[in-house]
C-alpha cells in the first residue's frame, strides 16, 4: 500500500463535502465469489470502496453521513476473532478501523441489521449504486422496510435514492500525485513484462507460454495478478479482439500481437505490442505495422489539455484511413472513406478509453452532449490498431492474416502527454534489435 491512509480520508471528506444535508451514503466491498464448489476467486476489493478507503478485506460496508456527531465517515467490518485469523489471516477490527484507517467510527459487520435502520431513519437522500450487486441491494431494501413498518410510530424512511457514482466517478477520473505514482509503477512492471516476452519469444513456443513470461514477472515485482485477462495471439488470432485462448504454437514468419498488464495495489496498465515471431518482420508486416505507429503517435500527441476526449481518436482514424488508401486496401477520397465509416473494416474499435483502478476507468466520456474537455491528471490508453482477418473479401492475399495493434498508457499533463509505457520500445527497428540481443 503506497497511498498514504490521510489520502484516503480526504478523500471521504471531499465525498461527504459533496453530498446534501440529512443523508447517507453507502458504499459495499465487494462480494466473494465461488470458482468452483468450495473455492473462491481471488478476493479484489471493489474500486470505489478501494478509492475511499484502501480497505482490501471483504465482509465491509462504508457508510457516510454529513454531520453525524460521532463521526461521519463509519466502516462496518469484521469483528477480530482469533480463531476466524487463525485459519484466514489477520482482521483489522474496528480498532484497526479507527486507529490505522481513519474512520471516525467502527461497527461489526455482524450488526449492520440493527445499526443501519437506524442511521437510514429520519434522512431524505440516499446515495447508493443500485443494480451492481444484487444480495446487498436486498439487503438494502430490507432495511428501508423495516423503517416504513415502523412508519405509525413517527419513522421517517429516506424518500430519495441517488446514484453515488456521478461525483465518486467524477473523483476517480483525476489522478492525484500518489495515484500516478502507483500507475506508473505498475506501467514500468508491464513495460519490462513486454520486453522480457519478446526476448523470450522463439517460433514452436504457445501461446501461453509467453503469457507465462509476463505473468512471471508480474509477480516478481509485487503485481499479484493482471489487470485483465491478458492476449497473446500470434498470426490470425491477433485478428480476434477479445482472444485469451491462447493455446497455438507461434509459427516463424507471423506476427504475435500481446495485450497484458499488471495491477498493482488495485491499479491497473494495459500495454499492447505486437512483434515478429522469427524477431524480422516481413514487408507486408512492416508497412501496415508502420501505418499502426504513425496513427498511434498522432493520436498520443492529441492528448494534450484543452483538446477533447475524441481528438486522439479522430488523428488515429485518419492517419490510418490515409495509410490503407495509400497501400490500396481503401479506395476513395481521404475525407469520404472517413465519413462513410471505411476504415471499420480494418479498425473497428475505439482508440483508448480511461484507465485507473478499473483497466476500463470511470469517468463520463461526454458532458451535456459534448466530448469531454481533457485536463491534467486524467490517464487514457491510446491504442489503435489495423485487423486484416484471413476471411475479409476483397483483400489481396498478401496483406490478410496481419493483425496488429499498439496501446500505451498516457497521463495529460500541462507539459503535454506522459507515455508512462515508454519502457517497452514500439519502433520496428528497436523492437528488431530487442529481440536479436
Ligand atoms: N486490454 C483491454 C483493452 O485494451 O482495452
Ligand atoms: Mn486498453
Ligand atoms: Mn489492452
Amino acid at each position: 500500500m503506497q497511498i498514504a491512509q490521510k489520502e484516503f480520508q480526504k478523500r471521504r471528506r471531499q465525498l461527504l463535502d459533496s453530498m446534501i444535508p440529512n443523508s447517507i451514503a453507502i458504499i459495499p466491498a465487494a462480494p466473494t465469489r465461488q470458482r468452483n464448489r468450495d473455492s473462491e476467486y481471488a478476493y479484489r476489493q471493489s474500486s470505489d470502496f478501494y478509492y475511499l478507503s484502501g480497505f482490501a478485506e471483504a465482509d465491509a460496508v462504508i457508510v457516510l453521513i454529513p454531520g453525524r456527531e460521532h463521526g461521519e465517515s463509519i466502516l462496518f467490518c469484521k469483528e477480530k476473532d482469533p480463531e476466524f485469523e487463525r485459519w484466514n489471516g489477520i482482521l483489522a477490527g474496528q480498532e484497526g478501523a479507527t486507529g490505522h484507517y481513519l474512520f471516525d467510527d467502527a461497527f461489526p459487520v455482524a450488526d449492520i441489521d440493527e445499526i443501519l435502520p437506524g442511521l437510514l431513519e429520519g434522512k431524505q437522500r440516499v446515495y447508493y449504486s443500485m443494480g451492481l450487486d444484487e444480495k446487498f441491494d436486498r439487503h438494502v431494501m430490507e432495511w428501508i422496510n423495516i423503517i416504513r413498518s415502523k412508519i405509525r410510530t413517527g419513522a421517517y424512511p429516506p424518500g430519495e435514492f441517488v446514484a453515488l457514482e456521478h461525483t465518486l466517478h467524477d473523483m476517480r477520473l483525476y489522478k492525484s500525485a500518489a495515484e500516478l505514482k502507483v500507475m506508473r509503477q505498475a506501467a514500468k512492471i508491464s513495460a519490462d513484462a513486454h520486453c522480457k516476452a519478446m526476448q523470450a519469444c522463439q517460433p514452436g513456443m504457445y501461446e501461453y507460454q509467453l503469457e507465462a513470461t509476463l505473468l512471471h514477472h508480474f509477480m516478481q515485482e509485487g503485481s499479484r495478478a493482471p489487470a485483465y485477462t491478458t492476449i497473446v495471439g500470434g498470426g490470425a488470432n491477433a485478428c480476434i479482439l477479445h482472444y485469451i485462448d491462447n493455446n497455438a504454437k507461434l509459427r516463424d514468419g507471423d506476427l504475435v500481437l500481446i495485450d497484458a498488464g499488471c495491477e498493482l495495489d488495485c491499479y491497473a496498465s494495459d500495454i499492447t505490442r505486437t512483434f515478429p515471431v522469427s524477431g524480422k518482420f516481413t514487408a507486408e508486416q512492416r508497412t501496415l505495422y508502420e501505418i499502426v505507429l504513425a496513427a498511434q503517435e498522432s493520436a498520443i500527441a492529441e492528448a494534450k489539455v484543452g483538446g477533447h476526449w475524441n481528438h486522439p481518436h479522430e488523428a488515429a482514424v485518419r492517419t490510418i484511413t490515409e495509410g490503407l488508401r495509400e497501400i490500396g486496401l481503401l479506395d476513395g477520397e481521404v475525407k469520404e472513406l472517413i465519413e462513410n465509416e471505411a476504415y471499420k473494416k480494418f479498425y473497428m474499435h475505439r482508440t483508448g478509453h480511461w484507465i485507473g483502478l478499473d483497466v476500463h476507468d470511470v469517468g463520463d466520456y461526454k458532458i451535456g452532449g459534448e466530448w469531454r474537455v481533457l485536463e491534467h491528471g486524467m490517464v487514457m490508453t491510446v491504442e489503435p490498431g489495423i485487423y486484416v482477418a484471413p476471411e475479409l473479401e476483397d483483400v489481396d492475399p498478401r496483406w490478410k492474416g496481419i493483425g496488429i495493434r499498439i496501446e500505451d498508457d498516457v497521463v495529460v499533463t500541462k507539459k503535454g502527454p506522459e507515455v508512462m509505457t515508454a519502457g517497452v520500445p514500439k519502433a520496428a527497428d528497436e523492437i528488431e534489435a530487442l529481440m536479436r540481443n
